[in-house]
């Protein structure tokens, strides 16, 4: 039985199909995975902490061993408090590699018990991000093929009230 640990850390700010795709992959990797997202002190997000957890839990439903939490301070702080140690990012494009090659090192001259894993997203979404989804949908775009669809109506909720 395979006990390991894995965080799969992001802003998901909304969370996409590309992060739901590696977020299945990484749960056939790993059978225990923890959705971590940062919270709201970190970073400004357009949606809330909790929303933002909400569509995960949303959109993942109860898939065994899958856990949707968040954090805030330093991530090997919160992995280190869970017992985790495998740290799990998608890489895109090579525009992902010099940003996600600085995190893990950083992450890992912090505490050398973690390893970060890379799992490569499917070439469908390899341009796929939380960011231009958004700049899409303020311009009126359609983003159905990128989000599932509670997050399209919550997008579009949002825009209506900003
Ligand atoms: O989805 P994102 O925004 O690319 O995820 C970035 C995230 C949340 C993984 C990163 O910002 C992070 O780990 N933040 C927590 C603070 C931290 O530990 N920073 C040091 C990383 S080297």
């Amino acid at each position: 039985m395979n006990n390991t640990l894995a965080v799969y850390p992001g802003s998901f700010d909304p969370v996409t199909f590309g992060h739901i795709d590696i977020i299945e992959r990484a749960s056939r990797l790993y059978p225990n995975l923890i959705v971590a997202v940062l919270g709201n002190s970190a970073k400004k997000s357009c949606f809330s902490l909790e929303e933002r957890t909400d569509m995960l839990r949303a959109v993942l439903g109860n898939k065994k061993g899958i856990e949707v939490d968040s954090f805030d301070g330093l991530l090997v702080t919160y992995m280190r408090n869970k017992r985790a140690n495998i740290l799990v990012r998608g890489l895109r494009a090579i525009s992902d590699f010099e940003y996600e090659f600085q995190m893990a090192l950083f992450n890992k001259s912090l505490d050398d018990n973690i390893e970060t894993v890379f799992l490569m997203s499917r070439a469908e979404y390899s341009y796929v991000s939380s960011r231009l989804i958004k700049e899409i949908a303020v311009h009126g775009g359609d983003i159905s093929s990128f989000v599932p669809h509670i997050v399209v109506e919550k997008v579009h909720e949002k825009l209506q009230f900003n």
